[in-house]
């Protein structure tokens, strides 16, 4: 039988481990500089478009791939000033990464539900920063743990997001989707699916790494 510190060590690694690889498979593409090798279209009318998904992909990468060691209780006690260090990077590149996607969203040619969904995200993003880095400013632990959770729930929306785009490529010819209608409700289904998870686990105060 699996105990509750056993399946917390499963989760955090099936975290982890998506994180690392969608991060891993996103990067490249944008480091080219190369805009073809964008995977959504790109406005060629617009410069700037490349150049906000340029600057919102790659930090929000290292930030999804940062993430899951600042969960690890052990590395968070054994080396503290990483932790630190490695938590000032995350909030810098979500900084960057949310202003850059405000920006993403504007020039998006993939329709207004889609744009609402991602200024909604850059909000909450910016928001549960806000609170998650307030906290420890003040010496709150606890609060600062909630709040840092709910912060990484909306980055991990970027990897349900993908997996869902994979499901919905799966069925598209059956259920006769357009790539519109896969993006849009993937797009809306990952930050519901992300933050309901995220709050269940938090009600249950000791089912995740503390
Ligand atoms: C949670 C807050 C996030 C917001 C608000 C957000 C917003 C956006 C927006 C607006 C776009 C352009 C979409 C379009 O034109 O239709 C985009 C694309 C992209 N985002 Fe994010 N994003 C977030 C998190 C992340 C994270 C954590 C990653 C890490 C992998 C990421 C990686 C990318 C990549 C690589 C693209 C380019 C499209 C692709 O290659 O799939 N985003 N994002």
């Amino acid at each position: 039988m699996t105990t509750p510190v056993r399946r917390r060590r499963i989760a955090w690694a099936a975290v982890a481990v998506s994180a690392v690889g969608i991060a891993a498979y996103s990067i490249p593409a944008y480091l080219t500089g190369d805009r073809s090798l964008s995977r959504i279209p790109i406005n060629p009318a617009l410069a700037p478009h490349y150049l906000s998904i340029v600057s919102h992909a790659v930090p929000a990468s290292l930030l999804l791939f940062i993430g899951p060691f600042q969960f690890a209780a052990r590395l968070r006690a054994r080396r503290p000033a990483l932790h630190r260090v490695a938590g000032r990077i995350y909030l810098v590149s979500m900084l960057i990464a949310a202003v850059s996607a405000l920006a993403a969203a504007t020039f998006s040619i993939d329709g207004f539900p889609v744009r609402v969904a991602f200024y909604l995200l850059s909000a909450g993003w910016l928001y549960t920063a806000y609170r998650g880095f307030s906290a420890i400013r003040r010496g709150q632990v606890p609060a600062h743990r909630v709040w840092m959770i709910r912060n990484y729930a909306l980055s991990f929306a970027a990897v349900v997001l993908r997996v869902l785009l994979g499901l919905g490529l799966a069925v598209r010819s059956p259920l006769n989707l357009t790539f519109n209608d896969i993006y849009t409700a993937g797009t809306w289904a990952s930050i519901l699916i992300s933050v309901v998870v995220s709050e269940y686990f938090l009600i249950r105060p000791r089912s995740i790494a503390a």
